[in-house]
């Protein structure tokens, strides 16, 4: 049985949410399902440019209002360009962070105020999101462990924001893994936390049977 379902990933850094999209895409494939998977920022062609004026160091020192707007800008152009198109024909769309991480790290990271970004974020898609999200949850010490920090080109846009506030970057993770928390109790219909510690089977089980259960596709 093939429908859509619109699917994000969300965490901190070195949760797991590259390596679980791959092997949650690869099992559906198998399951016959179409697949589209994507990430944020970035996604199309004009999307992928806002990703590299953020991430580029010479390109400025965006305040968290400032990159509020961004992401927003670039997801406007994701999700009508590839997000909606997607779902319109069936598919099961994937997506590596989307609203919830402008929540986290703008919002509870960089304390800007939450209904300020709530605000940005209904104008840029309405009443668009996600049918389901896994929060992948790990204490920021490990999961920074994790993550190699010295790929660069892997590393997600904030890291490099986060270098500016290297005496309170472990603060700053705290927060921003207390922000995703939140956000799943607030939206506990929409949000699974998954214990990220486990390994890497148990964390895949964890998010198959979630989703199995919204596709009814066979164990
Ligand atoms: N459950 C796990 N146990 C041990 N290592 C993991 C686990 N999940 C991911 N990793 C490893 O941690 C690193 C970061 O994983 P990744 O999927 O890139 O995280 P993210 O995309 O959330 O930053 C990778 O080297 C990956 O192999
Ligand atoms: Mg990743």
């Amino acid at each position: 049985m093939r429908q859509s379902l619109f699917i994000t990933f969300e965490g901190g850094e070195g949760s797991g949410k590259t390596t679980q999209i791959n092997r949650l895409s690869s099992y559906l494939i198998e399951q016959g399902q179409k697949v589209v998977t994507t990430r944020e920022p970035g996604g199309t062609p004009e999307a992928e440019a806002i990703r590299d004026l953020i991430v580029q160091r010479d390109a400025g020192d965006w305040t968290p209002m400032a990159e509020v707007l961004l992401f927003n800008a670039a997801r406007v152009m994701l999700v009508d360009k590839v997000i909606k198109p997607a779902l319109e024909t069936d598919k099961v769309v994937i997506s590596d962070r989307f609203l919830d991480s402008t929540v986290a790290y703008q919002g509870y990271g960089h304390e800007m105020d939450l209904k300020d970004i709530d605000a940005i974020q209904k104008l840029a898609v309405h009443d668009f999101v996600p049918d389901l999200t896994f929060i992948l949850d790990i204490d920021p010490e490990e999961g920074l462990k994790r993550s190699d920090r010295r790929l660069a080109g892997e590393k997600f846009v904030l890291d490099r924001q986060e270098d500016r506030y290297e005496n309170m970057e472990l603060e700053f993770h705290k927060r921003l893994r207390n922000g995703f928390l939140e956000i799943a109790k607030q939206e506990a219909e929409r949000c699974h936390v998954i214990d990220a510690t486990q390994d890497l089977d148990a964390v895949t089980e964890d998010i198959k049977k979630i989703v199995q259960s919204k596709l009814k596709v066979a164990a």
